[in-house]
């Protein structure tokens, strides 16, 4: 008598594949991010990071580097340490970083973003960051990698390991982390800010619940997704913080069901890219949050309309109970009301449940897209 006993289906957890399981991890992989560093009276303790308090009062401006869905997280963390620190913050992919003879010294902070902490690229940029006497600190998941060993300081995320090659669970516990710098720094440079911060810190506590929800409203997202399987390209527009989210949703497109996505900042729509409208192109627009950027949530919704009146199948990420974008979305995908700057954390879960189910529907495996690697270690 024969048992067949699969362990790497056991450890999927139920799930074809290990993606998936991670998509469904998220909830706890933000609530263990944000365990233990944030206090019942909304101080952040971020011991880890190794740097003084009168270092980091210190720093007039702050460089991000990172690559692929990493520097997508960089590119949210802008928004919202330049609202809440009011430091000049860029962000540049670390592959073209050192090349280009950047301006560095003992009061920048460059902050590595990377999941494995082995990216080749983001190691080199590091390794000139230190040389020119910046100060570096690593956001990074895996504990005790290259990056985090030459950094000054680090902040884990804890999402645990990520077996499947497409960042999923590490880019939302990413954010989380860029969020409790961005605070942090404003916490120690006693900002003006102090109301604001402190309510988004609490708003933070929310967000597992929040990516609980967003998960379970994902149905739509899927049977749209097997709809799209023989398209040839899907556009992806946003704006603000939703930008990027657009971003990392046509990266997760490429990588996943090998199809052409590009994302576009949806002011920049007219001009150019407009012209690539055509009758039933699917575009998947994030419309920003209602809360105190009404002026950016009626431009997409004129954006929507635009693209929809030259043949657009418009695809609308939209808070519930979005009653304005309503009537020009031909598939309308609810996500929790969250406040703007944290709205990433649940609209990128849509775009990653798309990309896999296109990715299934097309007979791809989502683990180990082809010529991809988990942890890219050369230049
Ligand atoms: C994400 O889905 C990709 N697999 C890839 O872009 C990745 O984010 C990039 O290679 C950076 O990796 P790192 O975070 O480990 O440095």
């Amino acid at each position: 008598y024969h048992v067949d006993w699969d362990a790497s289906a056991a450890e999927k957890g139920g799930y074809d594949y290990f993606m998936l399981k991670e998509i469904a991890e998220q909830p706890r992989a933000v609530a263990d991010t944000l365990l233990g560093r944030v206090a019942v009276d909304g101080t952040l303790t971020l011991d880890e990071m190794r740097l003084a308090p009168e270092e980091l009062r210190d720093i007039n401006k702050i460089v991000i580097i990172a690559c692929g869905t990493s520097y997508h997280a960089g590119l949210i963390a802008k928004y919202a340490i330049e609202h809440w620190c009011r430091i000049p913050c860029e962000v540049e992919v670390a592959s073209e970083f050192r090349y280009r003879d950047p301006i560095l010294d003992r009061q920048t902070m460059v902050i590595a973003i990377s999941q494995s902490g082995e990216s080749m690229d983001t190691l080199m940029a590091v390794r000139y960051a230190r040389e020119q006497r910046a100060r570096v600190l690593a956001i990074c998941n895996v504990n005790g990698s290259t990056i985090p060993r030459e950094s000054d300081g680090v902040l884990y995320t804890h999402a645990g390991p990520e077996v499947g090659v497409a960042a999923t669970k590490t880019f939302l516990t990413q954010l989380i982390a860029c969020y409790l710098v961005g605070l942090y720094l404003a916490q120690v440079r006693n900002l003006k800010f102090g109301d604001e911060v402190n309510a988004v810190i609490e708003q933070l506590s929310g967000m597992p619940e929040q990516v609980e929800r967003v998960l379970s409203m994902m149905e739509p997202m899927r049977d749209l997704a097997r709809s799209l399987s023989g398209a040839n390209t899907v556009l992806f527009l946003g704006r603000h913080v939703g930008y990027p989210v657009a971003m990392e949703g046509a990266l997760k497109l490429k990588e996943l069901a090998y199809m052409h996505a590009e994302a576009f900042a949806a002011g920049e729509l007219k001009h150019g890219s407009i012209a690539l409208i055509e009758e039933g192109v699917p575009v998947v627009v994030v419309v920003p949050s209602r809360e105190g950027r009404s002026v950016l949530h009626d431009k997409i919704v004129s954006n929507i309309q635009e693209i929809r009146a030259r043949g657009a199948r418009t695809i609308v990420i939209a808070e519930e109970g979005d009653e304005k974008v309503r009537p020009y979305a031909d598939t309308l995908i609810e996500i929790p009301a969250v406040p703007t700057l944290l709205q990433p954390i649940v609209a990128t879960v849509p775009m990653q449940v798309f990309a896999s189910e296109l990715a299934l529907a097309k007979g791809n495996d989502v683990d180990q897209p082809r010529n991809l690697a988990k942890s890219v270690t050369v230049e």
